[in-house]
Parts: C-alpha cells; sequence; structure tokens
C-alpha cells in the first residue's frame, strides 16, 4: 500500500468522467469530479487536459449547454493542480496555462446573467460571457473567486478568498474584495517605464529651481 493517501491514481480510460475529451499523459483526476457539458453536442473537444494534471475531489467543470455557449471551453495546460471543491466555468471560454495552482474552493467563472431591463425576472434571462485566463505559474489561493473576462497573469498570486474583478498584473500580490495588489513578488516588480522615470526627473529638477 501506498504511504500517501488522498492523490487520486493516474487516470486510466475507465476513470476518465464522460465529457473530459481529451487527457494527456500522467494526470489524476478523483472519481468525484463531475463535468457538465452537453454529450450529444456534435463538436467535441472543449474540455481538454495537459499532461500531469491532478483535479482533486469534488471539482466541477462547466461548459454546460453549448448550443447556447457556442463558445464554451476549459483547455488546460500540463503540471496543473485543481484543490478540492473548485468550481471551473469555461461557459465563457476558461484557458489555464502550464503549472498553474489552484487552491481549494476556488471558483473561476466565465459567464453570469443579463439582468438589465424588461423581463424582472434574471431567471429568464441571457447568459453574459467572458473568457478566464490564467497565465503560466500563476497560484489562485483557496476559496478566491475570478469573474468573467479576467486574466491573472503570468507568475501571479491571487490571496485567499479574493474577488478577482479586473486582470491581475504579472508577478503582481493581490487580495481582498474587490482584489488589489497589495505586493509584487520579491524580484519581479516591475520596473518604471521610461516615460515615468522622465517625469520624476523633471519633477526633481522644478523642485530644484524652487529651492
Ligand atoms: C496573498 C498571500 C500569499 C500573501 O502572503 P504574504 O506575502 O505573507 O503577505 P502578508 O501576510 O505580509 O500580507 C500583506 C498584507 O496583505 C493582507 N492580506 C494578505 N492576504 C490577504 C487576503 N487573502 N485577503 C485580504 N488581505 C490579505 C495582509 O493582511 C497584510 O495587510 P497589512 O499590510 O495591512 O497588514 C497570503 O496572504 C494568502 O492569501 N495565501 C493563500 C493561502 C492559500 O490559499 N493556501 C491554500 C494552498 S493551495
Amino acid at each position: 500500500m501506498a504511504d500517501i493517501i488522498g492523490i487520486p491514481d493516474p487516470v486510466v480510460p475507465e476513470n476518465i468522467p464522460p465529457g473530459i475529451d481529451k487527457v494527456g499523459t500522467g494526470c489524476r483526476i478523483s472519481d468525484t469530479v463531475t463535468v457538465y457539458t452537453d454529450l450529444s453536442h456534435k463538436e467535441r473537444g472543449r474540455i481538454v487536459l495537459g499532461d500531469d494534471v491532478i483535479l482533486l475531489d469534488h471539482v466541477r467543470l462547466v461548459t454546460g449547454d453549448m448550443r447556447t455557449n457556442k463558445g464554451a471551453f476549459i483547455h488546460m495546460g500540463s503540471r496543473i493542480i485543481v484543490n478540492v471543491g473548485c468550481y471551473l466555468s469555461g461557459e465563457g471560454g476558461l484557458q489555464i496555462e502550464d503549472e498553474v495552482l489552484i487552491g481549494p474552493g476556488a471558483k473561476l467563472l466565465s459567464a453570469g446573467h443579463e439582468y438589465d431591463h424588461e423581463p424582472v425576472s434574471i431567471y429568464q434571462h441571457g447568459l453574459t460571457y467572458g473568457t478566464v485566463t490564467v497565465e503560466k505559474g500563476a497560484w489562485i489561493g483557496a476559496g478566491a473567486t475570478i469573474l468573467e473576462g479576467v486574466t491573472v497573469g503570468k507568475g501571479a498570486v491571487v490571496g485567499a478568498a479574493s474577488v478577482v474583478t479586473k486582470d491581475v498584473p504579472a508577478f503582481s500580490v493581490v487580495a481582498g474584495n474587490p482584489a488589489r495588489v497589495i505586493k509584487w513578488r520579491e524580484g519581479f516588480r516591475p520596473k518604471p517605464s521610461v516615460f515615468l522615470r522622465l517625469l520624476k526627473r523633471i519633477k526633481g529638477a522644478i523642485r530644484g529651481l524652487g529651492s
């Protein structure tokens, strides 16, 4: 018996949940992972995992009704860990690049509901869509929510329980609701642009003239 428990065994074809269209080598997918998709849709290949992707218990993958959600897809690169209880909506498109870590209970939401004007009941409105992209090497903390249309930049960190409403700059650390940049990863702070450096120098020169 293996010493480490709680990580699913490498996937065999019988273990791949129906609806996941393509799986690379070395993937581990819990048998509690579920998929909400339309198996009768003629165009498959919308939910695709690269190599060494780990989907832990009770992860939910959603493309929904693909006659309505025409641009739906979930594309994951390689060496990705999606921790327990995550909700990944690809209704408006979801791209997760290589080496991304997603903490327990995170929600990546690429769709919402229209709510302006009539009818009163939002139930009767259509969906809104916006592709969510998580770039290479980013880490999304436990319980974070990423809203539609957001890109989490390369190597960025999203703090636990953050609500991310806007794009996250590469290598930044964001936190809170709404999420704001709280710091930069050490060694990755972007250098100010030539324009800003020039502006700083001009301001310094003006201050010098006044003294
Ligand atoms: C974002 C995070 C990585 C930052 O950690 P850190 O570099 O040690 O940062 P600090 O603890 O010094 O926090 C800096 C400031 O941001 C605030 N902050 C940190 N994380 C926050 C969060 N998730 N939400 C709101 N504010 C947060 C801190 O309170 C602190 O504020 P202050 O300067 O006013 O005191 C960490 O707080 C976090 O959320 N980790 C996620 C853990 C997780 O999800 N684990 C699951 C593993 S998959």
